[in-house]
């Protein structure tokens, strides 16, 4: 099977492309310029705007995996081109080359469009597949763990701090190891009867203080974690919102960690 994957060189990607490869899979990947390749893939260079590497990228395949997104960015229409039009632009590819399955991986931030211009972008993503006329799947991961993960990274600079303030108290959270996601992505890709809407869920319940302590420890780092409550962390976001370029918490990101995430299933 030849399958067309965007976004193979990010955290997900790349253990995607390694489990596809594991299975026998023939892999072509979408990858930027300056952004190096997984090994064993097929590269068709460009990004999701260049209509012909679309076309290069998805020619002959059997199912395209589409995880290429902007994650961490505010700027609404920058979420819109890049993960609302460039979906459109997979999925355009995709159908006139006669794929015969399209797997989107959204997000469980596509459930709460209200929260901010990231979950908006896909919840409309997903609108996007679903209106579409290619068989789909969708796989709405929420936060994922392991080596190299967002939280990991943000993480890995506070831990330097004595003291790391950390949002407290919301709903838990089911983050799911990054290799689990990965064999969910590839069986949606694989499974003959796969359709629908797949929102992952991890085997445990942690507050987001409690993963967090977690990923410190594991770090090596000796920082402390100073609870923050939510409605003070919202309070922070959005004063830093307004006054800083790249602020360290956003209001979306708030939302998101006192939300939780939802139960695990298949729809
Ligand atoms: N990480 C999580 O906790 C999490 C949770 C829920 C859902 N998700 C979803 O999972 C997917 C993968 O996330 P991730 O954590 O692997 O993100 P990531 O590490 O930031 O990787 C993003 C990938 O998208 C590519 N990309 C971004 N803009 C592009 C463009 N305009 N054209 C072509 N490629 C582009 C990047 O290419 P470069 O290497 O060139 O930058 C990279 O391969 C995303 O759809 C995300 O929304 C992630």
């Amino acid at each position: 099977m030849i399958v067309a994957v965007t976004g193979g060189t990010g955290f997900l990607g790349r253990a995607v492309v390694q489990a596809l490869l594991e299975r026998g899979e023939q892999v072509r990947c979408l990858v930027r310029r300056g952004s190096s390749a997984p090994d064993g893939v097929q590269v068709v260079p460009g990004d999701l705007a260049d209509a012909a590497a679309l076309r290069a990228l998805v020619a002959g395949a059997d199912a395209v995996l589409h995880l290429a997104a902007l994650m961490g960015s505010r700027d609404e229409r920058a979420l819109q081109a890049v993960n609302v039009h460039g979906t459109r632009a997979v999925l355009a590819a995709a159908k006139a080359a006669g794929v015969g399955r399209f797997v989107l991986v959204s997000s469980v931030a596509a459930g709460r469009p209200d929260h901010g211009a990231y979950s908006r972008s896909k919840a409309d993503a997903e609108a996007v597949v679903r209106d579409g006329t290619v068989p789909w799947v969708i796989v709405r991961p929420p936060v994922l763990i392991g080596p190299g993960s967002q939280v990991e990274r943000t993480l890995k600079n506070l831990g330097r701090l004595p003291l790391v303030p950390v949002i407290s108290g919301g709903a838990p959270l089911r983050p799911v190891q990054v290799q689990d996601a990965a064999r969910a992505c590839v069986e949606a890709a694989r499974a003959p009867d796969a359709a629908g809407i797949w929102t992952l869920a991890g085997p445990e319940d942690l507050s987001f203080l409690t993963l967090s302590r977690r990923t410190l420890q594991g770090l090596g780092s000796r920082a402390r974690t100073v609870p923050l409550p939510g409605r003070l962390a919202l309070l922070i976001a959005g004063v830093a919102e307004r006054v800083l370029p790249a602020p360290p918490l956003t209001v979306e990101g708030v939302r998101a960690v006192l939300a939780g995430s939802p139960p695990g299933g298949r729809a």
